[in-house]
């Protein structure tokens, strides 16, 4: 029998092994959401782990940012990339780290699932009404929230997998959504979980708001209500369109609320779902950091 109620979500907080956020991924966050930190200051951090090391330095390399000569320097190569895609490249790194316990083809879809959102996110965004801006630093965030939403989902998999089997066999068998019937099965949710686990990692206030609000938007507290109401568009195209799968079975709802206050058109869809697979065909994301 499935422990119900606050159980599991206490249990989750008393994990020992939770998927932490490494100290070095952790400081450069920090250092990249400080307007007086130098690039030579967040370098010094990444030069400590070569897997980030060299992931910046392949980007940097990449078609999209290399000049005509070899990038070799982590500074230069840092530079040229920027703070926004560094963080990026980081959280990205941290973010598949977690993901185990899944065959090939799973991984693969899981993660496309959670760049697509993110890409999807920031299309949502643009042609919305009153898009935040580019020089809105919430506009980065929409991207980190939107790669972030589904992590809850990689805990539950993997510590709770008699929970996770049960939930699903039920969901499978019925028109209820996974996150519904994990509310009423375990009486918490990915999205929960996910939040629990972004806050121990001192991600922003307003990250930790997509991921436990991304199925229930209403709920998110003001200040945030626009990033979670946009996730959760983002969320339903790209499962609706099958642009990878994180797991989530029997997604037929979308916020109604979120989807008139963002003052969307349903016939720009198809130009929206175009504006994504463009952006994936020279996503780094996925190219370059593709499992
Ligand atoms: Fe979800």
């Amino acid at each position: 029998m499935v422990e119900k109620g606050k159980n599991l979500l206490e249990r989750i907080r008393e994990i020992k092994n939770l998927p932490t956020i490494p100290e070095i991924v952790f400081q450069v966050l920090r250092l990249i959401k400080d307007p007086s930190t130098s690039i030579s200051e967040i370098t010094r951090y990444i030069e400590e782990d070569p897997v980030i090391t060299a992931k910046v330095l392949q980007v940097a390399n990449s078609p999209l940012y290399r000049g005509t000569t070899e990038i070799t320097s982590l500074n230069y190569a840092a530079s040229r990339l920027g703070l926004a895609e560094l963080e990026k490249i980081v959280l990205s790194l941290s973010l598949m780290k977690e993901i185990k316990g899944m065959t090939r083809q799973e991984s693969r879809l899981f993660w496309r699932h959670c760049v697509s959102v993110a890409l999807m996110a920031d299309v949502v965004n643009s042609f919305s009404k009153n898009p935040i801006e580019s020089h809105d630093p919430a506009k980065d965030d929409l991207f980190v929230g939107g790669l972030l939403h589904d992590i809850g989902l990689l805990v539950l998999r993997h510590h709770f997998s008699a929970e996770y089997e049960q939930v699903i066999i039920i969901c499978e068998a019925s028109d209820a959504s996974l996150y519904e019937t994990e509310k009423e099965l375990l009486g918490t949710t990915h999205a929960e979980i996910g939040a629990t686990l972004a806050t121990n990692w001192n991600i922003p206030e307003s990250v930790v708001a997509m991921i436990a609000f991304h199925h229930e938007p209403e709920r998110s507290p003001d200040a945030f209500w626009r990033l979670a109401q946009v996730v959760n568009i983002a969320d339903f195209i790209c499962n609706n369109q099958g642009l990878g799968f994180s797991g989530e079975i029997n997604i037929y709802k979308f916020s109604e609320i979120a989807w008139w206050q963002l003052g969307l058109n349903i016939e720009e869809v198809p130009k929206m779902l175009e504006k994504v697979r463009e952006k994936s065909k020279e996503s780094l994301l996925l190219t370059t950091i593709g499992i």
